[in-house]
């Protein structure tokens, strides 16, 4: 149990398990000896007869008084302590779409407007209380990383914060816990815990990050143009129509930002994890709501897509103009010592 959070709930419950304990052994003792000393082999004449028992009736109330004022003062002190932002607190913003995530850490330098926006993985610093702002861009969904802390719900147009902490460094799964459409199940995300010092190196660095340029007659620049641009002649849609890439004209925001895409171990939302993830690409871009029910962007091989309800039929890329976006996408990667995968297994 690395978390404050979580330790602070498992105490509160082991108060409250030791009461009921307690009161268990002494309901049940009462009853057994009760029970064996009025049988009637034993009294056979009828037992003394009398009304009220003031000491008793004292107890009665004042015992149960005392264990409601003793968790109360816990309940208490705990909520206190886990005030959704405390002072030190590190602060992320966790804003939720159908079916994905985007984490925004606002940083220091003025560069890339003030804020570093990943999609679908978070970052925060180990030993430090983090305070995560969640929001909603359309329907109810709610944050939730089982190991760090427990789970909020994000509202559309509302703004509430939740704390979250771990001792220990790794990567944390995360999932949203509110039914919230066709790929529910599908909207995960990472929550990868550094030391401070390499948080900071990640921030620092990602708040100075321009995404690379790519060598003139290169996959990644033909890739580069078709995620500028789209294909008009087929009906292919740009990808920085919706989606941000930090450093280049691409600033979409219907969907999550791929700044880091080359860094990141994931693919639609933690549908996939590391090799499956660098498999599942190119069919990804080929027909991302084919392989992801309800994922609103368009598919890139012709194959129909819901709009609002109504059918629509997507635009088409050739194989090899898909591998030269996967290409572009894979370039965009933070530098090696700000890579917050770097170590963990
Ligand atoms: Cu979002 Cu369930």
């Amino acid at each position: 149990m690395s978390s404050a959070f979580n330790r602070e709930i498992f105490w509160m419950s082991v108060w409250a398990i030791a009461f009921s304990i307690i009161i268990f052994i002494g309901v049940s003792y009462a009853l057994f000896a009760t029970v064996r000393r009025f049988r009637e082999e034993n009294n056979s004449a009828e037992p003394a007869q009398f009304h009220g028992n003031n000491r008793l009736e004292v107890a009665l109330v004042a015992v149960p008084v005392l264990i409601v004022i003793v968790l109360s003062v816990l309940t208490v002190r705990s909520m206190a302590r886990l005030n959704p932002t405390p002072e030190n607190a590190t602060t992320v913003t966790a804003l939720s779409r159908q079916f994905w995530w985007n984490f925004s850490y606002p940083t220091a330098t003025a560069a890339a407007g003030g804020v570093v926006t990943n999609g679908n993985e978070m970052v925060m610093p180990t030993r430090n209380p983090v305070a995560v702002t969640i929001t909603s861009g359309d329907v109810m969904h709610a944050f939730w990383a089982p190991n760090l802390g427990g789970q909020r719900n994000a509202t559309p147009g509302t703004e509430k914060t939740w704390q979250i902490d771990t001792d220990r460094p790794g990567a944390y799964q995360g999932n949203c816990s509110m039914l919230c459409g066709a790929s529910h199940a599908n909207m995960r995300f990472k929550v990868i815990a550094l030391e401070p010092e390499r948080y900071n190196a990640f921030l620092a660095a990602a708040a100075a990050y321009r995404a690379p340029t790519p060598a003139p007659g290169s996959a990644e620049e033909r890739g580069y143009t078709l995620f500028m641009q789209g294909k008009a002649s087929t009906g292919a849609l740009a990808c920085a129509a919706c989606h941000r890439v930090q450093g280049t004209p691409a600033n979409g925001a219907a969907g999550p930002d791929l700044s880091f895409f080359g860094t990141r171990r994931t693919l639609g939302a933690g549908m996939w994890e590391g090799e499956r993830a660098e498999e599942m690409l190119i069919p990804w871009l080929a027909n991302s709501p084919g392989v992801k029910p309800g994922s609103l962007m368009p598919p890139y091989n012709g194959a129909t897509y819901q709009v609002n309800g109504k059918e629509q039929k997507g635009g088409v890329l050739t194989e090899a103009e898909l591998a030269d976006i996967a290409a572009y996408l894979r370039s965009l990667r933070l530098p090696e010592e700000a890579d917050y995968w770097r170590g963990t297994p």
